[in-house]
């Protein structure tokens, strides 16, 4: 497993998540999360959570991250390094829906980094979401 250009960037996209995260609307649990994903075209892209009143409504970060990428760029790339953090300096790894969603559009051997009190953790993303739900396409 070959996870070194992608730790390169590591450092500015843990910098790019901080900064997402402090665009996120949390006024419920005043947890803000920032994601940003780096793909395998080079680019770069942020999310961060926005949550509802009524609470289940809530998007989180990651998931944002995703949906804006494909919506403005398709489907084609994969996700070569994740990183997720908080304003709070809490640990903070993808919830399990988002792990389903980044492992949706995450290359075999995609990188995650996420915030841990006093550091980040830094892993192979394929060791947080262990026999995936996959299922073979038709087409
Ligand atoms: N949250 C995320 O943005 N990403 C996760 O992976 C877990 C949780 C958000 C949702 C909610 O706005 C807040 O964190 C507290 O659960």
């Amino acid at each position: 497993m070959t996870m070194a250009p992608a730790n390169e960037s590591l450092p500015r996209l843990r910098a790019l998540a901080e900064e997402a995260a402090t665009h996120a609307y949390a006024p419920y649990s005043e947890f803000c999360v920032g994601a940003a994903l780096l793909w395998d075209d080079g680019t770069t892209v942020t999310g961060c959570n926005v949550e509802n009143i009524s609470y289940g409504l809530t998007s989180c970060a990651e998931r944002n991250a995703v949906f804006r990428r494909i919506s403005e760029h398709g489907p084609e790339a994969k996700i070569v390094a994740i990183a997720v953090t908080n304003l709070a300096g809490e640990m903070c790894a993808p919830c399990g829906a988002c792990r389903q969603v980044l492992h949706e559009f995450a290359a075999s051997d995609a990188v995650i980094t996420y915030r841990m009190p006093g550091g980040w953790a830094t892993r192979p993303f394929a060791d947080l979401l262990p026999d995936a739900f996959v299922m073979q396409r038709k087409n």
